[in-house]
């Protein structure tokens, strides 16, 4: 499978920075090719046609959220219609600041889960569990549930459509990575959750990590069994560091 390399600018960026950030990667890219990894960046939702019209067959764009209609009366609320009609492929569900900071809960996500696989997207899962979960032993159980729960009303034909990443709360955005170790171990644990719901298949999905990823750990963490990709926030807004990790 390819690596992912993936931008999450978060609530960052006007349409022109977005601009210009795009045409800054994609003409390294151009020049300098990056053939065996995925490059995916999730603009704000104001800038995902712009990113998208920009990404010049060397980038791919999704949407940060979703909700799961597929229109009416829910303000504020972006639906799969319209982030195919912004030239974005892929949806952002369950990211540690929706799940913490807007209170999604589990149900909500599995729904966004299956409206996303249902509307020809890519999902991208994000699991994670916080200090608390981590200090208390419950790593195994948050992960399990987090996936089991996301994942279950999927069959093995939405497989090549899935990634997982996982953002453990603590790491992300804090200058905290988390170690080799608990990585590896982590990481692990998404890998038996997978196969218990898709069996060999599983080993298709890639599994990213996601917090405080930056050009200087990037490589080591690449290098760690079943990482197959990053998810990146600070370090992704200026285009050379987040080249730096493209590359690394
Ligand atoms: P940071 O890279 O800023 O820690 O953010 C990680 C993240 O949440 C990406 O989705």
């Amino acid at each position: 499978m390819k690596t992912i390399i993936a931008a999450n600018w978060k609530m960052n960026k006007t349409r022109a920075q977005a601009e210009d950030m795009t045409r800054e990667v994609v003409a390294s890219l151009k020049e300098q090719p990056v053939t065996d990894r995925t490059v995916l960046i999730f603009p704000p939702a104001t800038a995902l046609d712009c990113v998208s019209k920009d990404a010049g067959n060397v980038l791919e764009t999704g949407i940060q959220n979703i909700y799961p209609a597929e229109n009416g009366a829910f303000t504020g609320e972006i639906a799969p219609c319209m982030v195919h009609d912004a030239g974005g492929s892929w949806v952002l569900v369950g990211h540690s600041e929706r799940r913490h900071i807007f209170n999604e809960p589990d149900d909500l996500i599995t729904q966004k889960v299956n409206f996303t696989l249902a509307h020809d997207l890519k999902m991208m899962l994000c699991v994670g569990e916080t200090l608390e979960e981590r200090d208390a032993g419950q790593l195994r159980q948050v992960l399990s549930r987090q996936i089991t729960s996301g994942l279950s009303g999927q069959g093995n034909a939405a497989v090549p459509s899935i990634a997982v990443a996982y953002e453990p709360v603590w790491a992300i955005g804090t200058g905290r990575t988390a170690g080799p170790a608990e990585i590896v171990e982590a990481h692990g644990i998404i890998r038996d959750v997978l196969r218990i719901l898709f069996n060999k298949d599983a080993d298709e999905v890639p599994i990213l990590y996601g917090g405080s990823v930056k050009p200087g750990n990037a490589h080591e963490i690449l290098s760690l069994d079943n990482v197959n990709g990053l998810l990146i926030g600070g370090a992704s807004l200026e285009a050379q560091s987040f080249l730096a990790i493209v590359r690394a």
